[in-house]
């Protein structure tokens, strides 16, 4: 039915000092296809495809393109055979204006002739228009955002006309509005006849758009589903190897008193407005909106982080001062921030980063910053919550930095609990961590709703703040616009009162 694959890989290996990164992945990729390759983090899927990029050495297996075998030895070898690789972490240069950057290594090399920048100009901007976006080449690299610096890497790949496009997680840094356009351009560039491995670990993405999906664990290749076959359930059963019957494991929990009661919360600049609710020990509360619906700046607002106007914060019946963040963890409140870099020393161990907030505690006399550490209990306390909270490898030794995003997450969260938070406000907590991950931090937060603590769910992902919460407040323009009990939610009326 197919002609020859444009691009095929056989038995390749990939070793890493105490890690085999690949164990013999064979795949085919034909021409006008979108190839799928999914697989939890650390499965391997940088590694492949930094591997047929150039950018990596494979110790064994074969790579063909067109049908000839071939080692590029660099990207720019890659891109010249038309193979472009867009790596996750985006980078262009900053001193260079998006066409240079779009026309790096291929500028006019003629001693004779002057650079032709007003032809380069107006073919990227060509480029651009074609991938639907209006900006001016002329911008420099360090104006635009990720959106625009991953789109002027794709107009490299297009300019160079490469026939193979492989982006590494290119949704991770978007959101939903610029999530859709990236889908939308890739469907045009594989009708336009550029095949493109699209690397993720959001499977409803690549379900949306694959015509093929390659499913990776642990650096094995472990299924291989057409479009008509992809199924969701089963895609994540080979991902995570064991069945997830539950996405969201939420236990029923006794609810208690109110613990915490936010009135007539607002800000200075009107992002938050009037914000008025209370959550309940046991509870989860979730709170939904679109991104600018004010979410974040109201927990920020609550935690002293930005300024107030207006507002009353009481807890467990007493009304409480909060001007800055640090008033709010002695009031017992802890917030975990979306982006984990916020909330962990990443060069610090595990153990370092549990008890940095409760450092002084930890003192063997209370003389201050230059008293000794008492180490053995400090990490008595991180190894009591590395096995509580299940991290991985559960070496608090460990720099934070080499952990999983997941396990990030956790180390993030065990820093709260430590320094004894009973209401945690966890500002999208699962975002950009993979199935299985997610579903152990929701297995978290029942487990701290059941010591009686209250949780405080921020989320952009509808269905998991209509499973895993009690009840749900839907924040629209800096206010909170709905409330839903959990037996009265549904997407439907959220998603309504979000943004009508
Ligand atoms: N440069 C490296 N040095 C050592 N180990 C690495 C290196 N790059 C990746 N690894 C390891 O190889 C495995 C696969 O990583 P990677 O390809 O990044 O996975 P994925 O992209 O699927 O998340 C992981 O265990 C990771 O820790
Ligand atoms: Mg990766």
């Amino acid at each position: 039915m197919h002609r020859a694959p444009i691009l095929e890989t056989v038995d390749i290996w990939k070793r890493f000092p105490g890690v085999i990164a690949l164990k013999g992945v064979s795949i085919k990729v034909y021409e006008n296809e979108i190839v799928g390759l999914v697989g939890e983090n650390g499965a391997g899927k940088s590694t492949f495809l930094k591997i047929i990029g150039g950018i990596l050495r494979k110790d064994s297996g074969k790579i063909y393109w067109m049908s000839r075998e071939v080692e590029f030895r660099s990207p720019h070898e890659a891109l010249e055979n038309g193979v472009a690789y867009v790596p996750q972490d985006v980078n262009i240069l900053g001193n260079l204006s998006l066409y240079e950057n779009v026309f790096i290594g291929r500028e006019n090399k003629s001693l004779f002739l002057p650079r032709d920048s007003r032809r380069e100009i107006e073919a990227s901007r060509k480029v651009f228009k074609e991938l639907g976006i209006d900006i001016d080449p002329i911008i420099k690299g360090r104006e635009v955002g990720f959106s625009i610096a991953q789109l002027t890497l794709i107009a490299r790949a297009i300019y160079f006309k490469s026939k193979l496009i492989m982006f590494d997680e290119p949704t991770s840094g978007l959101g939903v509005i610029e999530t859709e356009k990236l889908l939308n351009i890739m469907t045009r560039l594989r009708d336009m006849g550029v095949s493109i491995i699209f690397v993720s670990h959001k499977i409803e993405e690549v379900m949306n758009v694959a015509d093929r999906i390659y499913v990776l664990r642990d650096g094995t290749l472990v299924s291989e589903y057409s479009r008509e076959q992809f199924d969701l359930h089963r895609i994540v059963r080979d991902m995570v190897a064991r069945e997830v019957k539950e996405f969201f494991p939420k236990e029923k929990v006794e609810i208690g008193n109110i613990i915490m009661e936010v009135k007539n919360l607002s800000d200075t600049v009107g992002f938050v407005k009037n914000v008025n609710f209370y959550v309940r020990r046991g509870e989860i509360l979730g709170i939904y909106g679109i991104a600018g619906s004010g979410r974040t700046e109201m927990a920020l607002t609550l935690i002293g982080f930005r300024p107030k106007k207006s507002g009353t914060i009481v807890i467990d019946g007493k009304t409480v001062e909060i001007r800055r963040p640090r008033d709010a963890i002695n009031h017992g409140i802890g917030y975990l921030p979306e982006d984990w870099r916020l909330s962990l020393v990443l060069i610090m161990s595990i153990s370092e980063n549990i008890s940095l907030p409760i450092i002084n505690s930890l003192r063997v006399i209370n003389l201050g910053g230059l008293s000794p550490i008492d180490f053995s209990s400090e990490s008595k306390i991180s190894r009591d919550y590395v096995n509580k909270l299940r991290v991985v490898p559960p070496d608090i030794k460990r720099r934070t930095l080499y952990l999983s995003g997941g396990n990030k997450q956790k180390v993030a969260i065990a820093k709260l609990l430590a320094s004894r938070s009973k209401i945690l406000i966890l500002d999208e907590p699962t975002h950009g961590i993979d199935v299985g991950a997610k579903v152990e931090i929701r297995k978290l937060m029942c487990d701290i709703a059941k010591e009686g603590k209250a949780v405080i769910l921020i989320s952009s992902e509808l269905p998991e703040v209509i499973n895993m919460s009690d009840r749900i407040l839907v924040m629209r323009e800096g206010t909170i616009v709905a409330e839903f009990s959990r037996d009265e939610a549904s997407e439907e009326k959220i998603a309504r009162a979000a943004i009508l």
